[in-house]
């Protein structure tokens, strides 16, 4: 079967088991060496019915660009595949919420699957969630794990994790922007030694 094809009957299947949600699927080069792994869709996300079109996706797009990384190589999709949303008790809204390890240890198996499909070189995650669902070690943290390379086996594949910060916390903490570009930079880097 081809990657189209079983990424197809993955997709059915995720969206049976959590029907209701509101589900936003990968998307991109299937043939691509890097796949990027975010944490879950926004509001955004889920009206065009694309991961990181929202403004963590304005930033990513500009950081892809000072990078030299073309967005349409790559494949791009998400730990979690829908929104994480709660109703606000005072207001009645729906407010995006943190994920919870039920959420990532939920959505893992899947997320595996996604990647062996795709099979590609480098798996760059972005922000904690993904880095905890890819490793399976909740105990791993994008603070000490940012920028370097790391090899991950993925249902008995080998793959090379590159962590790197979720591009949204770049929006709350202006601080990271250098140390984004610095990791960017060492992520084009050792995508080019291979
Ligand atoms: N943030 C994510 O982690 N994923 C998206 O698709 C959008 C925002």
């Amino acid at each position: 079967m081809v990657k189209n094809e079983m990424l197809k009957d993955l997709y059915d299947e995720y969206r049976e088991r959590f029907e209701g949600k509101e589900i936003v699927l990968g998307e991109g080069n299937v043939d691509s060496e890097v796949m990027l792994v975010g944490e879950a869709p926004g509001k955004d996300e889920v009206r065009l019915s694309r991961p990181f079109v929202g403004m963590a996706g304005k930033n990513l797009d500009e950081f892809l660009e000072i990078s030299g990384i073309d967005r349409a190589s790559l494949f791009i999709t998400n730990a979690i595949k829908y929104r994480l949303s709660k109703i606000n008790p005072k207001s009645g809204n729906v407010v995006n919420r943190p994920a919870s390890k039920a959420d990532i240890v939920e959505n893992a198996g899947f997320l595996h699957r996604e990647i062996r499909i795709i099979n590609p070189k480098y798996i760059v995650t972005l922000g904690n969630v993904p880095l905890k669902s890819v490793t399976g070690d909740f105990s791993a943290s994008i603070g000490s794990m940012h920028g370097e390379k790391k090899s991950v086996k993925i249902m008995g594949a080998e793959y090379i994790l590159f962590p790197l910060y979720h591009p949204a916390s770049i929006i709350y903490n202006r601080e990271l922007k250098d140390t984004y570009i610095e990791d960017l930079r060492k992520l084009r880097e050792v995508m080019h030694d291979m």
